[in-house]
């Protein structure tokens, strides 16, 4: 059982295309971000260990001796693709969570608690241990929005930049460094109502909408190209295809039905500082990104933060390609970590 602090990180994401389309099958292009969150397990002298999450604000406390005693055999016959009501019952049990703990919340905890019980033993993860912590995320997307494409859990598993397509991955070889801007409106949506309005009007004019995902597919495939090509030779002109895909992409998402008030309203400052922006995820609210192109001085950017704060958004500026899920070395962490960790 665990003697050591463990931390463990996994990076945020962004879908630069092909959101709600990957859904229906068509191509989504994901990247991870240089934005992380964390978690820490800390064993204590009065032999309770505590987990932290101070990103979604949970301190949770459990007895070592109960753990040890637990029977884990269950986790070995679990396949993670369909972990069974059983297995989350018993895992339920373990947690001591209380019955009305929000869903997201002891989500949280349950896949936490299976993912240390079977493999955050070990101090380096192998391949087959980042598939099954995929799996895992996957089912939490499930429990969260009832029909995920997979696109998500897979990007914050494996990092980097990720052409997905039914469950499909491949990495992009060489992802061009490039600098956004990660926006969220703080308008609160849900997941599972817009997937659903999209495949409601896909159903109700399916002439129109079949082309919009079509054309969304197509528009992730010019993006992996021009990628591809930034990172054998970056021109600025690629720059400005990104831009115009970013465009095209918002309106058809818009057409979706996935777009708002506060999401056209990012566009447009935006857009008054020269930069071009779309919705990323489910839309409905939520987050945008907007792409930084070399050479904008700093404060442009500082200007165009401030300009979006000043909507009451919060605001961002990072890189994409990070790594994916990792474990960490406690004296690794900077001290901001440390006090976030601590501070709850
Ligand atoms: C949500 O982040 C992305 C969607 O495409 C849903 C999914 O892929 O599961 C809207």
């Amino acid at each position: 059982m665990l003697s050591e602090v463990l931390l463990v990180s996994a990076p945020g994401k962004v879908i630069l295309h092909g959101e709600h389309a990957v859904v229906h099958g068509k191509v989504a292009l994901a990247v991870a971000l240089n934005l992380r969150t964390f978690l820490r397990l800390q064993p204590h002298s009065n032999g309770k260990v505590d987990l932290s999450l101070p990103n979604i604000g949970i301190k949770w406390a459990w007895d070592v001796a109960r753990l040890q005693l637990l029977d884990t055999s269950f986790l070995e016959q679990g396949d993670a693709t369909t972990p069974t009501p059983e297995l989350v019952e018993k895992l339920k049990e373990v947690a001591g969570l209380p019955d009305d703990c929000a869903v997201t919340e002891s989500l949280a905890v349950l896949a936490f608690l299976y993912l240390y019980l079977s493999i955050c033993r070990k101090q380096r993860w192998t391949k087959e241990d980042l598939e099954l912590i995929n799996k895992w995320a996957f089912q939490g997307e499930r429990v969260i929005h009832g029909n995920p494409s997979g696109v998500d859990n897979a990007v914050s598993t494996w990092g980097g930049a990720l052409r997905y397509q039914q469950g499909k991955i491949s990495s992009l070889k060489r992802p061009p460094a490039l600098q956004i801007l990660l926006t969220n409106t703080k308008v609160p949506r849900n997941t599972r109502t817009l997937v659903a309005g999209v495949r409601n009007r896909l159903l109700k004019f399916p002439e129109i909408v079949a082309p919009l995902l079509t054309s969304i597919d197509a528009i992730s495939l010019e993006c992996e190209r021009v990628l591809g090509e930034m990172g054998e030779a970056p021109a600025p002109e690629q720059y400005l295809v990104l831009e115009e895909l970013i465009d095209m992409n918002q309106h058809h998402l818009n057409a979706l039905g996935v777009g708002h008030a506060s999401l056209d309203q990012l566009c447009q400052v935006t857009r008054a500082h020269g930069l071009h922006s779309k919705l990323t995820g489910a839309g409905g609210g939520g987050c945008g990104i907007t792409l930084l192109k070399p050479g904008l001085e700093q404060p442009e950017v500082e200007a165009t933060k401030q300009a979006l704060t000043s909507c009451g958004f919060d605001c961002w500026e990072t890189s994409i390609g990070a790594p994916g899920v990792s474990i960490h070395s406690a004296t690794s962490l900077d001290s901001r970590v440390q006090q976030a960790l601590d501070g709850l």
